[in-house]
């Protein structure tokens, strides 16, 4: 995959250098360029940024460094993309979305500073080439830099070959729309904490089952949004009794064979 990020803070991104994203881009899976939105400044001073038109607090970033700096990135015989721009009004972020855009040949990322960039940058875009406008949620960040170290950490690690154990995607959280359940590992016994037996017992039909049923308890408790939108014939009447005894309303109609 090959990744643009345009920002003001090209030192913001150096993270991506490192740990897994890192490997990965040094194996070849991510070719990832960082660019400073001021060297498409025409001016002496390298202006990004001016007063809201309609008044208000903070500044808004001008369009003429944008409309540059995405000519030149999608130029004749450049491979095609989509654009990616982080902001507070955008679409929420979360798995499937990573899973769409980990498919994708091209992003470009744009960060936003100060109050946004001018909306006009965004709608020319939309005129050339697909756009997503993201949110990580319902908080306020100083700018899109954050975000982009966010979304393409989840992205990376769903590019094929970048995780050595493909097999972890499929158990993760989300991956079925559930909370993952809780993992141990050595020693058996710590500070008076047991590891559950079940695990140590060997019997995978048995550990399947607990690890479905803590899943579901997790997911019931601290995101019941997430069992909300899940089809009732993902549950199997275990399922249902596990989360009827967590207080969970189950509809008669769910509970049919
Ligand atoms: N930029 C500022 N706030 C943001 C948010 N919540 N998500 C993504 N980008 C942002």
């Amino acid at each position: 995959m090959h990744v643009d990020v345009v920002t003001i803070f090209p030192d913001y991104l150096t993270p991506l250098e490192l740990s897994l994203v890192g490997r990965a881009r040094r194996a070849g899976l991510l070719d990832l360029a960082v660019h400073d939105l001021r060297s498409w400044t025409q001016d002496v001073h390298r202006t990004v940024d001016d007063t809201p038109y309609g008044g208000g607090a903070g500044m808004v970033m001008r369009p003429e460094p944008w409309g540059a700096a995405l000519d030149e990135l999608t130029a004749p015989g450049r491979p095609p993309a989509r654009l990616v721009v982080p902001t507070p009004v955008g679409e929420r972020f979360d798995q499937a979305m990573a899973q769409r855009l980990a498919v994708e040949p091209r992003l470009i990322f744009a960060c936003g500073r100060y109050e946004g960039i001018d909306q006009r940058v965004i709608e020319h875009a939309t005129s050339r080439m697909p756009v997503t406008e993201v949110s990580l949620g319902d908080f306020v960040l100083f700018g899109g830099e954050v975000a982009v170290l966010v979304i393409l950490e989840a992205v990376t690690r769903l590019i094929p070959g970048v995780l050595g154990n493909a097999g972890s995607l499929d158990e993760e959280s989300y991956a079925d729309g559930l909370l993952e359940a809780p993992v141990y590992t050595k020693p058996p016994q710590w500070r008076g904490h047991e590891v559950p037996e079940v695990l140590r017992s060997g019997d995978h039909g048995r550990i399947a089952r607990w690890r479905r049923d803590q899943g579901l308890r997790r997911t019931v408790t601290r995101r019941p949004d997430l069992i909300a939108k899940l089809a009732p014939e993902k549950f199997d009447k275990k399922d249902i009794a596990v989360l009827q005894a967590a207080g969970f309303q189950v509809s008669a109609a769910d509970m049919a064979e």
